[in-house]
């Protein structure tokens, strides 16, 4: 074999081998889901946490990545997640919805597997069943623009996600109750931001905090039940002008 040829493969082995190895990356996350006391209105009720948070922790990924989500599920009751938006090309099944795939049973865990393939963008995930949502459990899912793909605008100073959703006090085993009753759903307590509300936790806090002349990213989604909402920001009260 001429030497050159002998080149020649060897340049195209390590060609093989590097696609073998450029995997898409993957992200790990372990969730443990308890029920534990919220006051989003200022009142005690209870909630649904994710590793004693709520809302839950973001998953903060980037387009192609694989998911890999060991979900602990410690409430009473079966609980299934869907990831609302993400595509789930080839991959249905770990959609979180019910008929193709079952709720994790209380005290069981499960590991749901799935890459965010060809899309960017804000999402969410929620527990799709019982009215868990109306408890909790709910968090953003962003999946970042790969560096290859640049977006039409320059990096903002920050980036945030805003979950806002009507919000009823009563949690939700007494609104599913009241629905199996036949009754449609009353009107809400009253609106959250990021599990806050101006009465409850975070009262008087800053939700969000942006400098003078800078671009900022928000990530909207609606988490409620209910209700559309719209979203405004206001111009600053005291805006030296
Ligand atoms: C989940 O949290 C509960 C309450 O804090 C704790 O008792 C349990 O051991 C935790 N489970 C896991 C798998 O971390
Ligand atoms: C999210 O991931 C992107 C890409 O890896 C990174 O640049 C960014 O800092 C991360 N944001 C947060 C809030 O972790
Ligand atoms: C449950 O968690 C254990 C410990 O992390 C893990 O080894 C196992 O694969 C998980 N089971 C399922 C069905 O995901």
């Amino acid at each position: 074999m001429s030497s050159v040829m002998y080149m020649l493969l060897l340049c195209l082995s390590a060609v093989v081998i590097s696609v073998v190895q450029g995997e898409d990356p993957y992200l790990y996350f372990t969730w443990n889901v308890t029920y534990g006391t919220i006051s989003p209105l200022g009142v005690p009720q209870q909630g649904i946490l994710i590793n004693g948070q709520f809302p839950g922790p973001n998953i903060n990924s980037t387009s192609n990545n694989n998911i890999v989500l060991n979900v602990f599920n410690n409430l009473d009751e079966p609980l299934l997640f869907t990831w609302s938006g993400v595509q789930q090309r080839k991959n249905s099944w770990q959609d979180g919805t019910l008929g193709t795939m079952c709720p994790i049973p209380p005290g069981q865990n499960y590991t749901y597997r799935f890459q965010v393939k060809d899309q960017i963008g804000s999402y969410f995930y929620y527990p799709i069943t019982a009215m868990h949502r109306a408890s909790g459990g709910f968090g953003g899912l962003r999946i970042n623009s790969r560096l290859l793909i640049p977006v039409p605008y320059a990096d903002p100073e920050d980036d945030y996600t805003v979950l806002i959703g009507d919000w009823y006090a009563k949690g939700h085993t007494a609104l599913k109750k009241h629905l199996d009753s036949g009754r449609s759903m009353a009107r809400p307590d009253g609106v959250i931001i990021n599990g806050k509300s101006a009465k409850g936790d975070g009262k008087d806090e800053p939700l969000f905090t942006m400098k003078p002349g800078k671009t900022y990213k928000y990530r909207i989604c609606n988490v409620g039940l209910k209700n559309s909402l719209n979203f405004r920001i206001q111009g600053p009260p005291n805006e030296a002008c």
